[in-house]
């Protein structure tokens, strides 16, 4: 959850470099910042509590001229967000330093025997236990080197971590387990370190992925790398990254979450690609990785997910069983990895996830593999520890998102869904020609179509004035634009503070119409579809609880205003595609209404954008 970089070089002065870095890896925590620099045999580190741009004044104020540095943002697991509590951490005689992600299972016990050695403590965390658990096994060993993988074997839990030692230099030791940890190659400008590439693709794009169990050391002209199970040292592969360093910039746009709302007409053409023929109806998924057999074999399918993506995924369900007749169970990775769920070799699991780093959804995709099932994954960023763990991938060509609150690798998610649904429904003729030419067809005009809405939101924001001082919101939906509903509450609720609520309309009088009166509005999705009637009496079975209603309903919809407060329309569309459109306005009211609150929408309190520890 938290972020990494470090530089080792002659070319760039490295606190630059980290602290701008530093900036590109807040939205992976936000509640404190460090980095620590070598110079002249001494190590100088800075950090604080808050918001970088708050700190980085101080940060960066009277630091010696220098070429090796880590530093760190936190998103606090153990221990208050305070500067003792902040990375990086040193030990007792200042030779050791390092910052950390990920959780450190048995900190305490490593903690009491370190005490009785007299070791210092002068955090709460459990990463200080790494660098005196190093500076006390440094006494012993015959290196620093052995030191650190002494260390590394005496760790239980996950990490992605970076040291510094007073006597190497321009060496950043580095290891990984169960955290994502990259390493930035360039030919003669230095090497990097990174929990994201984000942070140095303004640097270079060739990258090593480093796999769990990895560690090693990273001078400016080499990279060393060792397996810590059996101490030899390994091959790697570089890989050239395709993002480029202007998608992680706000380009004028007032937040990164804005930016990405309006990326979305490119992200979904970018994600159909030249996958699609709609002179036949067909649809190439290139990474897919199954052969046709694979899949005609497969008798059920899981979904798993967290937050945005598992919404993605319901999406997901609703089209596979309409288009291909397979059954969908959809599952919140934190609970499929501890339930026991029954699984064989004809389950397909499939992980639905922007950063492909989310620790749930990993851990559930592990226990899919121990059980012999086949794995997918529809996931944003290539070479993640999701993509490379499963059998094969849907890429979802998002670019970097950078808004905590997730939007366009919402919508491309959606787009892989309808590419698979027609994918599998195409293999098992569970769908018409003409249909599939049709979906195609309309899928291409999506774009558009999201323009125009975009053309007017304008609109949307007169209409966010009206629900500011609101405390609590119903989002309704039904088929499939109940998933639309539940995405649009959790988009408001998490960057406007407000709390809310998604439903299914039809399963309102079974408990939420207790919530409706005037003081809880209704935002109802009830665009054309066969549903649409039985939208309309929620609706209005809501609205005789004089609460006020917003609904998204489609363009000639003449009856909408007759048992609706206010309106966003949005273009036709096929039903089948409808979730994707209707979730356009839904993003736009959460932001209005956050902006206008003065919330901090790109970096929501509490939040981080990756979720790497349980
Ligand atoms: O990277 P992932 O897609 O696996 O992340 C899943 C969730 O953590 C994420 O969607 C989260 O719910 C967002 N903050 C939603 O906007």
């Amino acid at each position: 959850m938290c972020g990494i970089i470090g530089y080792t070089g002659q070319t760039y002065l490295a606190s630059k470099i980290v602290l701008d870095g530093l900036e590109r890896l807040e939205y992976r925590g936000y509640d404190s910042a460090g980095l620590a620099i070598l110079t002249n045999g001494e190590i100088s580190v800075k950090r604080d509590s808050g918001k970088l741009r708050n700190i980085r004044e101080g940060l960066e104020s009277g630091l010696p001229s220098n070429h090796l540095a880590i530093g760190h943002t936190r998103w606090a697991t153990h221990g208050r967000p305070t500067q003792d509590n902040a990375h990086p951490h040193k030990d007792n005689n200042s030779r050791i330093v390092l910052v950390h992600n990920g959780i450190i299972e048995n900190y305490l016990q490593l903690k009491s025997t370190l005490l009785e050695k007299g070791h210092k403590f002068l955090s709460d965390t459990d990463t200080e236990i790494i660098v005196h658990l190093l500076a006390e096994n440094e006494k012993h060993e015959a290196s620093f080197k052995d030191a650190f993988f002494k260390t590394l074997g005496q760790l239980e839990g996950a990490w992605a971590l970076s040291v510094v030692h007073v006597d190497y230099p321009d060496t950043i030791f580095i290891a990984k387990k169960n955290c994502p940890l990259l390493i930035g190659l360039t030919e003669d400008e230095g090497n990097f370190v990174s929990s994201d590439i984000t942070a140095i693709i303004k640097y270079t794009r060739d990258v090593v992925y480093l796999e769990d169990h990895q560690a090693g050391m990273l001078t400016p002209g080499n990279l060393d790398l060792f397996d810590t199970k059996t101490k030899t040292q390994i091959n790697y592969n570089v890989e050239r990254v395709d993002w480029n360093p202007v998608m992680a910039e706000k380009n004028g746009y007032r937040h990164f979450m804005l930016k990405e709302i309006h990326e979305q007409p490119d992200v979904i053409r970018n994600t159909i690609g030249t996958n699609t023929n709609e002179e036949d109806g067909s649809v190439y998924l290139p990474d897919i990785n199954m052969s046709n057999d694979d899949l005609l074999g497969i008798r059920k399918i899981i979904v798993v997910a967290c937050g945005t993506a598992f919404y993605a995924g319901l999406v997901g369900k609703y089209l596979v069983e309409k288009l291909a007749r397979v059954s969908v169970e959809m599952d919140l990775a934190s609970e499929f990895r501890y339930r026991d769920p029954v699984l064989d070799k004809d389950t397909l699991v499939i992980a639905v996830t922007q950063s492909g780093e989310t620790a749930d959804t990993l851990a559930a995709i592990n226990l899919a593999k121990e059980r012999g099932c086949k794995t997918m994954a529809i996931v944003n960023v290539q070479g993640s520890s999701i993509a490379r763990a499963v059998d094969g991938n849907i890429f979802i060509h998002a670019g970097p998102e950078i808004g905590v609150a997730s939007t366009k690798a919402y919508m491309a998610m959606l787009v892989a869904f309808e590419l698979f649904a027609l994918y599998l429904a195409n293999l098992k003729s569970t769908i018409e020609v003409a249909v599939a030419k049709q979906l195609i067809h309309e899928l291409k005009v999506i774009p558009q179509k999201i323009e125009e809405v975009l053309k007017d939101k304008e609109d949307i924001l007169k209409i966010a004035q009206k629900y500011t001082q609101y405390k609590s919101m119903l989002f309704l939906g039904r088929d499939l634009n109940f998933p639309t509903a539940l995405e649009g509450a959790l988009k408001l609720k998490e960057i406007s503070y407000i709390h809310a609520e998604g439903y299914a309309a039809g399963e309102m009088k079974h408990g939420p119409i207790a919530l409706v009166d005037r003081e809880c509005p209704v935002v109802a999705v009830v665009t054309d579809s066969p549903v649409y009637e039985k939208v309309v009496s929620n609706i209005v079975e809501a609205r005789s609880r004089d609460c006020r209603v917003l609904s998204i309903a489609s363009k000639g919809d003449k009856e909408v205003q007759g048992f609706s407060d206010d309106v966003i329309k949005v273009p036709k569309v096929m039903d089948l595609l409808s979730p994707l459109l209707n979730v356009l306005p839904l993003q736009l009211f959460a932001y209005y209404v956050a902006d206008l609150k003065g919330a901090d929408v790109d970096q929501p309190r509490n939040l981080a954008k990756s979720v790497t520890v349980e």
